[in-house]
């Protein structure tokens, strides 16, 4: 792999290990807020970044290229309100999204046939993330912040997915 390439998929395991952190910190703020199905839909967020950054670890291991893990930042205890927290996961998302982007250029640069279908899985399943949040965002800007409006977008939390959220998966697993 080019020296160029396998530094920037090792910086990006930065992005995938501190989304981790910081949505694992947000359940616990959720759960101590009384938003259980919120919580345990973050918790899940939590544990998806976990399995990107273990793509990316995957991919390097099958290559026998070297892996570095990245110093994970602290990340933060508290936010104003649920508003504001999933603000913070979209701004996450769009980050992580520029950087796949990135990648995939640097990859189709040094003409990497294996990184570039790798990273075309994340290409989609960015889409998808930043439709969630998007979507959420939404519904929580409608609910307000009143206890009845965060109480039923709790409840539709707790089915695992957020209403009009782009769900279907069309990536290969
Ligand atoms: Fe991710
Ligand atoms: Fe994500």
């Amino acid at each position: 792999m080019k020296t160029e390439l396998l530094t920037k998929l090792n910086e990006h395991l930065r992005l995938e290990f501190r989304a981790a952190h910081e949505y694992l910190a947000m359940s616990i703020w959720l759960s101590a807020h009384d938003l259980p199905g919120f919580s345990a839909w973050m918790r899940q967020q939590s544990s998806d970044e976990l399995g990107h950054a273990n793509r990316v670890i995957e991919h390097l291991l099958e290559r026998n290229q070297p892996v570095k893990l990245p110093a994970i930042p602290e990340p933060p205890t508290d936010w104003p309100d649920p508003v504001a927290l999933v603000a913070h996961v979209l701004r996450n998302e769009q980050e992580v999204t520029a950087s796949i982007s990135a990648l995939y250029e640097a990859a189709g640069q040094a003409g990497d046939r294996a990184a570039q279908i790798m990273l075309q899985w994340f290409v989609n399943e960015q889409m998808e993330e930043e439709s969630s949040a998007r979507a959420l965002l939404g519904r929580l800007r409608l609910a307000g912040s009143t206890g009845l409006g965060l109480l039923l977008v709790d409840q539709e939390l707790a089915t695992g997915n957020v209403p009009g959220a782009a769900t279907a998966k069309n990536a290969p697993q």
